[in-house]
């Protein structure tokens, strides 16, 4: 049965997330009152030839004539060039400001196509299709946008809310076992922040969702999703409580960079999950939380096949973790915004951590000194 989030917020029209099978089949019939007439496929160059042609197909029967663009895999797409591309392909295909853009993919896809339509004549709607773990708990609601740039990941964007989210359970079967793995780790993620005795459930019962059992993945997109629109509600723009959503981001962001965002080595997932572990465990190393805690969280994503240790890698440098961290290289002896927790459950802003109990607590884990 097909289940649905609102997303509704001060400063945005309210839209749903509905979750369920064979939500892509019945594209006809989920966006019947929002795509009439034409619409155009932003699709995920993996997904052209499998969930692109069941929506087009669905559409199609609903008397809707539609157009397939299809975006090379791979976070390259998101950069100047990629949303060039884009736009001009969407102005060859005529659309105007009535006309609705279908983002079908993961968290690139979704990301630059919602962009593209955030600037499209100045802004059109669109809808978000997620074929992957990670776009249908994460990426695919909220309205963040953005193309990566020389400066870094995501320093170009818009928050533009899509009109509907379609999180299809159908389509994470065909997932790669690593993939479904990482999205598992913002699952469990959404658990640390905010919902203990969904924590609870996803290390127990419902853990076998991590290795793509249906039963456990549709209840875990559900509250996945309840919790971040409950954020997102609380604070589109990242003023305060939506910052929560960063539990284990900046470690990770900064182990990703200094392996040069290489997927092959670690992908967001798993350096979510290295970096979620690390956020527990320096907040016990603070006295902020109960040392179980953390050990639970580390066993849960350890449980998954995720990582949680720093020294199952090629050493890292603590200062250059610290300098990405800070997101400044030159500046010395300033201080940090971190997610911590005090609980399971509990996570919190904390600014103005001091970069060296960090630095410390980085080499204690296995990293080479500053
Ligand atoms: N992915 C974090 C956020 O949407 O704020």
């Amino acid at each position: 049965m097909t289940q649905v989030v609102q997303v509704a917020g001060t400063g945005f029209r309210p839209y749903e997330v509905r979750v369920g099978r064979g939500l892509l089949a019945d594209a006809g019939g989920q966006l019947s009152d929002l795509v009439r007439g034409r619409t155009v496929i932003v699709a995920d160059g993996n997904v052209v030839a499998s969930h692109a042609r069941t929506v087009a197909a669905a559409l199609t029967a609903a008397g809707v004539a539609v157009s397939i663009i299809p975006v090379p895999p791979g976070e390259a797409s998101k950069s100047w060039r990629g949303l060039e591309t884009l736009c001009d392909a969407l102005l060859a295909q005529g659309l105007d400001r009535k006309d609705v853009i279908l983002a079908l993919g993961g968290g690139v896809v979704g990301d630059l196509a919602g962009l593209a339509a955030a600037l499209y004549m100045r802004g059109v709607d669109f809808v978000q299709l997620p074929t992957s773990l990670l776009a249908q708990v994460d990426s695919s609601v909220g309205g963040k946008t953005a193309i990566d740039t020389a400066a870094g990941k995501n320093m170009i964007g818009a928050f533009h809310q899509p009109r509907r989210v379609l999180a299809d359970i159908d389509a994470l079967a065909t997932l790669p076992a690593r993939q479904l793995r990482s999205g598992w780790a913002e699952v469990l993620k959404h658990g640390l922040i905010r919902d203990a005795a969904y924590f609870g459930w996803l290390a127990g019962e419902g853990a076998a969702g991590a290795q793509g059992d249906v039963a456990a993945l549709e209840p875990a997109v559900v509250r996945s999703v309840e919790i971040k629109a409950a954020i997102v509600s609380e604070d589109e723009k990242e003023a305060g409580a939506r910052a929560l959503l960063n539990l284990g981001h900046t470690f990770g962001h900064a182990l990703e960079a200094e392996l040069g965002f290489d997927e092959t080595v670690m992908t967001h997932g798993e350096a979510v999950a290295l970096g979620c572990a690390l956020a527990f465990r320096f907040s016990v190393a603070q006295g902020l939380c109960p040392a179980d805690h953390a050990g639970a969280a580390e066993r849960a994503f350890a449980g998954a096949g995720l990582p949680t240790r720093l020294d199952s890698y090629a050493p890292f440098d603590a200062g250059r973790l610290i300098a990405r961290m800070a997101g400044d290289k030159k500046a010395e002896g300033g201080r940090l915004t971190l997610i911590l927790a005090r609980a399971i459950g509990d996570a919190f802003v904390q600014k103005d951590v001091d970069r060296d109990a960090v630095a410390a607590f980085l080499v204690s884990e296995g990293a080479r000194p500053a």
